[in-house]
């Protein structure tokens, strides 16, 4: 792998749903398969880099030459990822975080009694914004799944977020989830470029390829 583009470079991926447990046998979770996000795991050790996954559920074989660490919760993907990015100079955000957790998830089975039971969401931390807040130098790249509005939405979230890319698609009409293709819109602040509807397979190549060229360009400054 000599030569590379990102050679030298510890790069952590988080990817897959998160799940937020309800009671011993229930959760909360995302739609998510974290084909997109193993994809790129793949993809951007194959350009060499050292690749950290740090993944929710999901049915997908660890790509070779990848670490994986396995969670459940958001707060268990914060800590992994706080963990593994410490040495790291880039992180990217697949991952499908449930913005929210049940406030006290229930020691045993919620029995179906009633007829309504309610159950307070409390926020989840962002990852991105936490890791951006402890390592400021980090290169870090943000995914924005959207139903409409998609660039001004997408440029939004790369500023604040402080983000150095941004890589947007359109979920929804059986866009994207699940599926084994997908397009994306990518955006960095003074620049922008499509992707075309491709294999998942194919789209984290070219994405991989526009991250190191970006990561290059930011670390030549
Ligand atoms: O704000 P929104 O959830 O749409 O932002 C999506 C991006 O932020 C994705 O890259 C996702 O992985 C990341 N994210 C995160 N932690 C959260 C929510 C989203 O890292 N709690």
């Amino acid at each position: 792998r000599a030569g590379g583009a990102l050679q030298g470079v510890k790069a952590v991926v988080t990817a897959g749903p998160t799940r937020e447990p309800i009671d011993p046998v229930r959760f909360i979770t995302n739609r998510s398969s974290g084909k997109m996000g193993y994809a790129l795991a793949a993809a951007l050790r194959a350009l060499g880099a050292e690749v950290v996954l740090v993944s929710g559920p999901t049915a997908l074989a660890t790509p070779a030459g990848v670490a994986r660490i396995d969670v459940e919760t958001a707060a268990q993907m914060l800590d992994a990822t706080q963990r593994a990015a410490a040495d790291a100079q880039m992180l990217v955000g697949t991952a499908a975080v449930a913005d929210y957790r049940v406030e006290a998830v229930a020691e045993h089975k919620i029995k179906k009694r009633d007829d309504a039971v309610q159950l307070t969401l409390v926020k989840n931390p962002d990852i991105l914004a936490e890791l951006r807040a402890a390592q400021p130098q980090l290169f870090i790249v943000g995914f924005a799944a959207e139903t409409e509005k998609l660039a001004d939405h997408a440029r939004e979230k790369l500023a604040r977020k402080k983000l150095d890319l941004i890589a947007a698609n359109w979920v929804g009409d059986g866009q994207a989830f699940d599926r084994d293709d997908n397009a994306l819109q990518v955006f960095w602040p003074g620049g922008e470029r499509a992707l075309a509807q491709a294999p998942k397979t194919e789209l984290a190549r070219e994405l991989a390829a526009l991250i190191a060229e970006r990561y290059q360009s930011r670390t030549a400054q």
